[in-house]
């Protein structure tokens, strides 16, 4: 999928490092992630490592730039779930605000819609994150519910709030 200027693709080992340095941004500065220590490559080369099928990652590609990237994974490590996949993405600083984000989760979903085996979707955000609130409600996600106070990052408490999306 493209706009005028940016490709969305599968990512690869070579979009790993800036794909990571995106993440590890978000490590330092953001509750949008629980991670409290920069992971390097081990963390998203983990996923990378184990795409295929239904666990998809994406990366948004603008003039040899990676800007951001999305991806889909186990829900839970049990095999009644496997039909459940949670979902995230991340952009560049710079990124943020300009349709990208859509346009990564629009390829995403569709590519999940397409898998038989795909029925529904999570998305868990820290509170509070209305960029992401919006994306998610954008393409068909519906809050279930908020987890009071169960991260702890920057000295206070956070909460999360648990999104859902079902095929059909
Ligand atoms: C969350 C994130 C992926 C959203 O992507 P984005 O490209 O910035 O969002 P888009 O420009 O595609 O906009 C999507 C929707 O969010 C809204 N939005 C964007 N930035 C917003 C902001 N700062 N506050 C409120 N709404 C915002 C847009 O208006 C749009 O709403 P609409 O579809 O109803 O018109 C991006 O901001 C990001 O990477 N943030 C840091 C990492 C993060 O929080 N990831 C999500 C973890 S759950």
């Amino acid at each position: 999928m493209t706009d005028d200027a940016t490709t969305v693709r599968d990512a690869t080992e070579a979009d790993l490092e800036a794909m990571a340095a995106i993440y590890d941004e978000q490590v330092r500065t953001s509750v949008a992630t629980f991670d409290t220590e920069p992971r390097g490559l081990v963390y998203l080369g983990d996923k990378l490592a184990h795409a295929g099928g239904s666990d998809i990652v994406l990366v948004a590609v603008r003039a040899g730039e990676v800007l951001g990237y999305a991806f889909s994974g186990p829900f839970r490590p049990r095999p009644a779930y496997d039909g459940t996949k949670e979902v995230s993405v991340y952009l560049g600083a710079g990124a943020r605000g300009l349709g990208l984000g859509s346009l990564l989760y629009g390829a995403l979903l569709a590519r999940l819609d397409d898998l038989t085996e795909v029925h529904t979707q999570v998305a868990v955000i820290a509170l509070p994150n209305d960029a992401s609130i919006a994306l998610h409600r954008r393409h068909g996600f519906t809050e279930v519910g908020v987890l009071r106070e169960v991260g702890r990052k920057f000295d206070r408490w956070v909460d999360t709030a648990w999104y859902q999306r079902r095929v059909g």
